[in-house]
Order: structure tokens, then sequence, then C-alpha cells
């Protein structure tokens, strides 16, 4: 069982996925939990080279390409074998972010970006998407409400950059309605939880 979490910024992901986590485990089955870019140690760097505020002038492509090859190490190296092991492996933003952000927002084509993370998924995809969705006015008020939490260089893209984000993950849930649901993110953080919880146990076949 493979769950991923997408959505804008400030969206209170990390939070619910925490308590998913729990909850499953409270009920006996093993989780991995992660996230992208890195869960491994090659990857983690890859993300610092990617998020790294000084690197502005990166190609999107570069970007795009750095983005599938951490997500290639995180596939082969933790991903499968954990989902091989019987493992519920949930990870905070997968393939789905890179067609969003790289693939609309930045103007690439989710096609083509899509093709390319072929080479590094070799087709692995999630059994359950929870696409947060929130206006991304209110996903900035968020960030920048919350003194601990550090900027990275996609935090700073102007807004227009973060309403494309969304345009593309709308798209995604309309390709994908066999495994994308759309989470109301602006709700009160229980309300996401249980809304959350509720998709999790079906597909997990609990109720
Ligand atoms: P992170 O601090 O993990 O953001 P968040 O808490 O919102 O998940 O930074 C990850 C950033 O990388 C985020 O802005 C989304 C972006 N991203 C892409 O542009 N493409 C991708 O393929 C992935 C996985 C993330």
């Amino acid at each position: 069982m493979f769950i991923t979490f997408e959505g804008g910024e400030g969206s209170g992901k990390s939070t619910v996925i925490r308590e998913i986590a729990r909850r499953i485990e409270e009920r006996g089955r093993e989780v991995v939990l992660t996230r992208e870019p890195g869960g491994t140690p090659i990857s983690e760097e890859i993300r610092n080279v990617i998020l790294d505020k000084r690197n502005t002038d990166m190609d999107p492509r570069t970007e795009a390409l750095l983005y599938a090859a951490s997500r290639r190490q995180h596939v082969v190296q933790k991903i499968i074998p954990a989902l091989k092991e019987g493992k519920v492996v949930i990870s905070d933003r997968y393939l789905d972010s890179s067609l969003a952000y790289q693939g609309n927002a930045r103007g690439l084509g989710m096609a083509s970006v899509f093709n390319m993370n072929l080479f590094a998924t070799e087709g692995l995809e999630p059994d359950l998407t929870l696409f947060f969705d929130l206006e991304p006015e209110t996903g900035i008020e968020r960030i920048e409400a919350n003194p601990d939490r550090e900027v990275n260089r996609l935090d700073l893209e102007k807004l227009s950059f973060h309403r494309k984000v969304r345009e593309g993950f709308e798209k995604l849930l309309k390709e994908n309605p066999h495994r994308m649901v759309r989470i109301d993110a602006s709700r009160h953080l229980d309300e996401v939880i249980e809304d959350v919880w509720g998709h999790v146990e079906k597909r997990l076949n609990w109720r």
C-alpha cells in the first residue's frame, strides 16, 4: 500500500501525515514515513541542491531532472523494499508534485515531465493520493505565520506560480480519479484528519 500526500505550500500536510501514520500503526500495520525530495541520504543531498536559496539560476529542466534523480534513489532504496515487506508507505509528495510544479507551473509540460519520470519510477504509481487543496493566498499566509519553518527557494515564488501549481493538481485529479482525492485543506485540522482517515480506511479495506 503506497499512499502519497500532495498539494501546495502551507496546507498542513505534514501534521496530518503524522496522525494518519500513528493510526495505521495502532491498527497493527507497519508504516514507513518518508518525503520527497529526500527520503534517503543520496536523495536528501540532492534535495539540498534543489532547494538551496542561492541556486536561483537553476534551469527548469535541471530542476526537473534533479527531482527525478532524487525520486529514483528513493523508489529503489526505500519505497519498493518497504512495499515488498508488506509495509504501508506514506510519502509527503511524489511524482504528482513534479507534474504540477515542473510540468505545469514551470511550463515544461505535464506530459514531458511524466515521460521523463517514467525512467525514474518504472511506472510505480501510488494506490491512494490525497491532494490537499487550498487557496494559494491562504497557504502563503500560513507559511509566513509559522516562525519555525525554514523558507526555501520554491516558497519565494510569486503567487501566479502557486496558482499554476494548483491548476496542475486540478488536472491530475481529473485524469486520475481511480487513485486521487481532493481534501479541502481550508478546514480545521481535526476535520481534515477525519476526512483523510476515511479515505485511508476505505483503501485499506478497514470499512
Ligand atoms: P518542502 O519544504 O518539503 O515543502 P512542503 O512542506 O510544502 O512539502 O519543499 C519541497 C518543495 O519542492 C515544495 O515547494 C514542492 C517542491 N517540489 C517540486 O517542485 N517538485 C517535486 O517533484 C517535488 C517532490 C517537490
